[in-house]
C-alpha cells in the first residue's frame, strides 16, 4: 500500500488515497471529536511573538494529539504513520524523525486561504499529511484543499471525502481549503526532519 504513496512522492511530490480509513475507523474518530467540542482552540496565525486569531486567514478549530498517547480512537492512524515514515526512510532516504498533529474542525462557511506549511525560516516540516474524517461527504458540500505549484498554478483539488488521506512536501506546495457548507473534520500533521521535543 505504500508503494504507490512512496513512488508518488518521488515523481511528483505528492500523494492521495481515497479510502484508506475505513467507515468504522471514521465511526470512531467521530466519536472522539463530538466527546471532545469543548477542547478544541481557535486556530491562531503569525509567528510566536505575535499569534492571534484571523478568520479571513484561517476559521478552522483544532485539538492538537500527542503521537507518544494516542486516544484508542486514533491508534490505527498513528500506526499507519510511523508505518509510512519507515518506509519513506528506508526508501526516500528523507531522514523523517517526529510527527506533530492535530484534529481540525472548519465550521461551515469557514476555510483557511492560500499559505505554506512551513512558516519559520528553520522550519523543520518534510512531509504534511491530511486524513478526512467526514463519514459522508458529496462534491457540493465544498471544502476542496488545492495544492498549487510554486508559480501559483492549480496542480491538485482534493475532495474531502470518508477517510481519503492526502501527503505532499511542506516546502514545495502552497495550498488552500476552500470554503465548505458543513463542519469539516481531520486530523492533519506534518513530520519533521529533527526530534520534538
Ligand atoms: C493545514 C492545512 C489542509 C486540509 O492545516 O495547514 O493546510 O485539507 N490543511 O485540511
Ligand atoms: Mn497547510
Amino acid at each position: 500500500m505504500f508503494d504507490q504513496i512512496i513512488q508518488e512522492i518521488e515523481r511528483q511530490g505528492f500523494s492521495t488515497r481515497p479510502h484508506l480509513l475505513s467507515l468504522q475507523d471514521l465511526t470512531e474518530a467521530n466519536k472522539f471529536f463530538l466527546s471532545h467540542t469543548g477542547d478544541f482552540k481557535e486556530a491562531l496565525v503569525g509567528s510566536k511573538s505575535e499569534r492571534k486569531r484571523v478568520e479571513s486567514i484561517r476559521g478552522d478549530l483544532t485539538l492538537w494529539l500527542d503521537p507518544s498517547d494516542a486516544p484508542p480512537e486514533f491508534r490505527k492512524v498513528f500506526r499507519l504513520l510511523d508505518d509510512l515514515k519507515a518506509e519513506m526512510n528506508k526508501k526516500l532516504f528523507l531522514g523523517l524523525k517526529d510527527y506533530e498533529t492535530h484534529l481540525a474542525s472548519y465550521p461551515a462557511g469557514s476555510f483557511y486561504s492560500r499559505h505554506k506549511d512551513c512558516h519559520e525560516k528553520e522550519s523543520t516540516r518534510v512531509l504534511s499529511f491530511v486524513f478526512y474524517l467526514n463519514q459522508d461527504w458529496s462534491p457540493q458540500d465544498g471544502g476542496e484543499l488545492i495544492l498549487y505549484d510554486k508559480n501559483n498554478n492549480e496542480i491538485l483539488k482534493v475532495e474531502p471525502t470518508a477517510g481519503t488521506f492526502i501527503c505532499f512536501l511542506s516546502e514545495e506546495f502552497p495550498h488552500e481549503v476552500k470554503a465548505a457548507r458543513r463542519e469539516r473534520r481531520s486530523l492533519t500533521g506534518w513530520i519533521h526532519s529533527k526530534e520534538l521535543c
